[in-house]
């Protein structure tokens, strides 16, 4: 039997296609191979939104291209966000791909790699006729676990941001198809889905006049399926917190008390040439909103540190914002030039030894108080779902919050069973404890 092998770059969104890009390969009667080695088909799906996943590549490529002299026949597919930036080059930059193909067109996979490639092109690309991966067979990672995709591409014109050139305008699903599939995976055992859109909660503003909803309606609808006992959504836009979808996840019992709330920068000044469209303060209004409703609610966020133009005070105000939010969790990322992005070529960028040394001030202050708010639920009993064997100590369990945290612990539950532990110790990323109770089977 041939076999392939994907390697997955980049974010959430990448992970669900990469389910799709394995269902298709294995719909035309491919195994998965353990190692890149040992596969005949080696698909690399890229990320391009900033310059380090775009290096990782080029050396996955190469040692590709080395076994490649060895065994001719290996077929080296490259799909994904680099790929669709670099259509017009990447056979070029890169002889030794066989096949290329934006995010939009994983659907004609098959195209080449079944029907033998003759006389098909061996790329394909764009964003006028792209196709939703969620309508392809997939192969999940955990059988009680899934991510849903709502939309695909992004209307936003955030100005260090790749993203919709890549992906293209934002096109929302149907919300019938979504619950659709939600209620499908449900009934195939799975208990936590995660709703994903680049900007997820503008989802259904572009259905409009024909359906008339917004993302806390699809919130609720996902909610009344019967199975599903945790939803959670990434990543929503502050600009587009509105307040029916924070009804939505204060009343709906399956949602959880968790939000990414990507920040971006604390200086109103710096995100307004972000074109973030919301200032320090708004996005302060909104956390308070969000905590009235959601009283237990845990808070993360993504971090643009050296951003062109940005000083020290700029850099201090977002020290303030993340000391005053109290983020459980945050992804800093240090500035990255995209090409074809306004702020690429925006004056007074930033030299890189100070962005280094100013997220690595971020990063300490990030940790501390991601310990701090990990401590505070020392002796408090929390629910878990159990995902499998720790990954430092086999002897214990692992498993995720509610509200997102992962915890180690001891005890013998079985995976995608929901647990009671008991938290005895934190430390800034995980959680530590005893199994209490089963909650369910
Ligand atoms: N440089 C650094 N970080 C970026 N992000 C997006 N574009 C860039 C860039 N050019 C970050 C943002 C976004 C996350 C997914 O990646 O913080 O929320
Ligand atoms: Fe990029 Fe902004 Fe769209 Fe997020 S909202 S994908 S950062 S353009």
């Amino acid at each position: 039997m041939r076999r392939y092998h994907v390697t997955t770059f980049g974010c959430q969104m990448n992970a669900h296609d990469s389910e799709r890009i394995k269902g298709m390969l294995e719909d035309l009667g491919l195994g998965e191979a353990p190692t890149r080695d040992d596969a005949d088909v080696v698909v690399f799906n890229t990320c391009t939104i900033r310059e380090k996943p775009d290096t990782k590549l080029a050396a996955y490529l190469g040692e590709a291209a080395a076994r490649k002299r060895d065994d001719p026949d290996r077929v080296i597919a490259v799909g994904g966000c680099y790929a669709e930036a670099q259509r017009e080059r990447i056979f070029e930059l890169y002889p030794q791909v066989d096949v290329a193909f934006g995010p939009g067109s994983i659907a004609h996979l098959a195209d080449w790699l079944g029907a033998g490639g003759v006389g098909v092109a061996r790329g394909r690309f764009g964003l006028d006729d792209r196709d939703f991966a969620a309508e392809l067979p997939h192969h999940r990672e955990r059988s009680f676990q899934a991510w849903v995709q709502v939309s695909m591409g992004c209307n936003s014109v955030c100005s260090y941001c790749i993203v919709p050139s890549v992906r293209g305008r934002e096109q929302s699903r149907r919300p019938g198809e979504i619950v659709a599939e939600v209620t499908r995976l449900a009934a195939e055992g799975v208990r936590e889905i995660t709703l994903l859109g680049q900007n997820v909660n503008s989802w259904g503003r572009e259905l409009a006049p024909g359906i008339d909803t917004e993302f806390g309606e699809l919130l609720r609808a996902c909610d009344a399926v019967d199975g599903i006992e945790r939803i959670r959504f990434t990543s929503p836009h502050p600009k587009d917190f509105r307040e029916p979808v924070i009804a939505a996840m204060a009343e709906c019992g399956a949602v959880c008390e968790q939000v990414h709330l990507p920040l971006q920068s604390g200086s109103t000044r710096i995100l307004k040439a972000m074109r973030r469209t919301y200032g320090r303060d708004r996005y302060l209004e909104l956390v308070a909103r969000l905590r009235d409703a959601i009283p237990d609610l845990a808070i993360g966020t993504d971090i643009i540190v050296g951003f062109p133009g940005e000083t020290e005070e700029d850099f201090n105000a977002t020290l303030e914002v993340v000391e005053e939010v109290g983020y459980d969790s945050a992804f800093t990322f240090v500035y990255s030039p995209r090409a074809g992005t306004e702020a690429a070529t925006m004056p007074d960028q930033v030299p890189h030894e100070l962005k280094i040394e100013r997220v690595e001030r971020l990063v300490e202050l990030t940790q501390r108080i991601a310990r701090e708010r990990n401590a505070g639920r020392v002796g408090r009993v929390e629910e878990v779902l159990v995902e499998g064997p720790s990954r430092t100590e086999p002897s214990l369990l692992r498993g995720r919050t509610r509200r997102n945290t992962t915890v180690n612990f001891a005890g013998d539950a079985r995976p995608g069973e929901l647990v009671t532990v008991l938290v005895e110790s934190a430390t800034s990323t995980t959680l530590r404890g005893t199994q209490h109770a089963l909650v369910a089977a």
